[in-house]
C-alpha cells in the first residue's frame, strides 16, 4: 500500500478534503502519515477507520522522503519552502498540491481530470511527478463548460464573477457573518416595527458599513455585506487582477493548449468580483462560438461534458430555485443555465454557473488525482 503523507488537513480545505476521502472509502486504499507543523508528537487523527498514529514533523525532509506521494493543502508559503528542498534531496514521489506556487511551471499539470484526463494521462507517461490543482473560478468554469470546449465551439469567453467569501479564506467567512450580523443588530428595532420608513433604515445600513467599528479587518477595510468588492487579489498585468489573468492562463494550460495570450491558445477574460455568498463562487458568461450551433445541441454537449454539469432550462423559477449558491453549495454539482443566444449575434452564447468552491474548486480535483497515482 502506498504512503500518503497529508499536509494542511486541518485547514479548510483540507478539512474539506478529508471529508471526502472518508465517504469515499479512500483511506481504505493508503497507509496514511499525517503530518503537522504545529503539534508534531501528537496523536494523529482516524479518518475511515484507520488510525493514523503519531503527527509527524511536516518540515522534515528526511520524514517526508519517505512518501510515495504528498498531498498538500498547506498553502503557498510551505509549497515554496518544502517543495525544492524535497527534490534536491533526491525524492522522487508524487506531489500533490492545492496551492498555486507550482501551477504554471512547465514540470507541473494543473489537475481537473473529467476535463483533462488525456493532458493528466499523457504527463504520467512521460514520468510527470507534480500535480496541481488549480485556480476554484476556471476550474468550475471549466467543469460547467467542459462539454463545449471539447467540442471545438469555443473562440473566446468572458466569464464576471461573483465570487463567494471562502475563496479568501475561513476568517473571512467569518466576517462576512459578522458584518451581516452588525447591520442586521444596527436596524433590528425598526425592522421590528412595520411602520417604519424603509429609508431610515438604508440610512443606518449605509452608515453602519461605512463607520470605522464595522467589522472589516479581513476584507482590506472594505464592506462586503450589503456591498461587494470588485477587485479579487493583487494586480498583475494589462490591467487585469491576478484572479483575472489566471482565467487566461490555467484554462488554457489545464487544456493543454498553447499558453495564454499565444497563438492557438482561448481568450479568457472578464472582471471577479466578491459577493456575499459563503461558499459557492458563480460566474456570468459571454462565450463566442467558432458557429451558429442550435442551443439545444450546446445543451446536451454541456450536459455530457461529465457526470456532475447539469443544464438548468432558461426558465425563471427553475433559475432561481436550482442556479444559486444556496441551492449548489455543499454539493458537487455544477449547474450551468440561463443559456440564450445574446443580442450580439447568433454565436454570441449567455451562460451562468454556480460551483461548490471548496468541493470541485479545490479538494476534489485532487481527491481525484491521487485515486489516478493509486491506480
Ligand atoms: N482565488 C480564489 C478566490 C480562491 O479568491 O476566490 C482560490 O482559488
Amino acid at each position: 500500500m502506498k504512503k500518503v503523507g497529508l499536509v494542511g488537513w486541518r485547514g479548510m480545505v483540507g478539512s474539506v478534503l478529508m471529508q471526502r476521502m472518508v465517504e469515499e472509502g479512500d483511506f481504505a486504499h493508503i497507509d496514511p502519515v499525517f503530518f503537522s507543523t504545529s503539534s508534531v508528537g501528537g496523536k494523529a487523527p482516524t479518518f475511515g477507520g484507520k488510525d493514523g498514529g503519531t503527527l509527524q514533523d511536516a518540515s522534515s525532509i528526511d520524514t517526508l522522503k519517505q512518501m510515495d506521494i504528498i498531498v498538500t493543502c498547506q498553502g503557498g508559503d510551505y509549497t515554496k519552502e518544502i517543495f525544492p528542498k524535497l527534490r534536491a534531496a533526491g525524492w522522487n514521489g508524487h506531489w500533490v498540491d492545492a496551492a498555486s506556487t507550482l501551477r504554471m511551471d512547465k514540470d507541473a499539470v494543473i489537475v481537473l481530470d473529467p476535463v483533462n484526463l488525456h493532458v493528466i494521462k499523457d504527463a504520467l507517461a512521460k514520468g510527470g511527478k507534480n500535480w496541481i490543482g488549480g485556480n476554484c473560478t476556471v476550474s468550475l468554469m471549466l467543469m460547467g463548460l467542459g462539454g463545449l470546449f471539447r467540442a471545438g465551439l469555443v473562440e473566446w469567453v468572458s466569464a464576471m464573477t461573483y465570487q463567494a467569501a471562502s475563496g479568501a479564506g475561513a476568517q473571512n467567512m467569518r466576517e462576512l457573518l459578522e458584518q451581516m450580523g452588525a447591520l442586521y443588530g444596527a436596524v433590528k428595532a425598526e425592522l421590528a416595527d412595520p411602520a417604519s420608513a424603509i429609508l431610515d433604515i438604508d440610512r443606518k445600513v449605509a452608515e453602519t458599513m461605512r463607520a470605522s467599528s464595522f467589522p472589516t479587518k479581513n476584507f482590506r477595510n472594505t464592506a462586503l455585506a450589503g456591498s461587494l468588492i470588485p477587485w479579487i487579489d493583487v494586480p498583475y498585468e494589462h490591467g487585469q487582477s491576478k484572479e483575472e489573468w489566471k482565467g487566461g492562463a490555467e484554462c488554457n494550460k489545464i487544456l493543454g493548449l498553447p499558453p495564454f495570450r499565444s497563438p492557438g491558445s482561448i481568450p479568457v477574460d472578464g472582471l471577479c468580483v466578491r459577493i456575499g455568498a459563503m461558499r459557492c463562487h458563480s460566474q456570468g458568461l459571454t462565450i463566442k462560438l467558432k458557429k451558429d450551433a442550435p442551443l439545444d445541441e450546446i445543451a446536451d454537449l454541456i450536459a455530457q461534458g461529465n457526470p456532475w454539469a447539469k443544464v438548468v432550462p432558461n426558465e425563471r423559477e427553475l433559475s432561481e430555485r436550482e442556479l444559486t449558491p444556496a441551492a449548489v453549495t455543499g454539493t458537487l454539482t455544477v449547474p450551468v443555465g440561463r443559456l440564450h443566444k445574446l443580442a450580439m449575434g447568433p454565436d454570441y452564447l449567455g451562460a451562468f454557473t454556480v460551483g461548490d468552491q471548496l468541493l470541485w474548486g479545490a479538494a476534489e480535483p485532487l481527491r481525484r488525482m491521487l485515486g489516478i497515482l493509486l491506480d
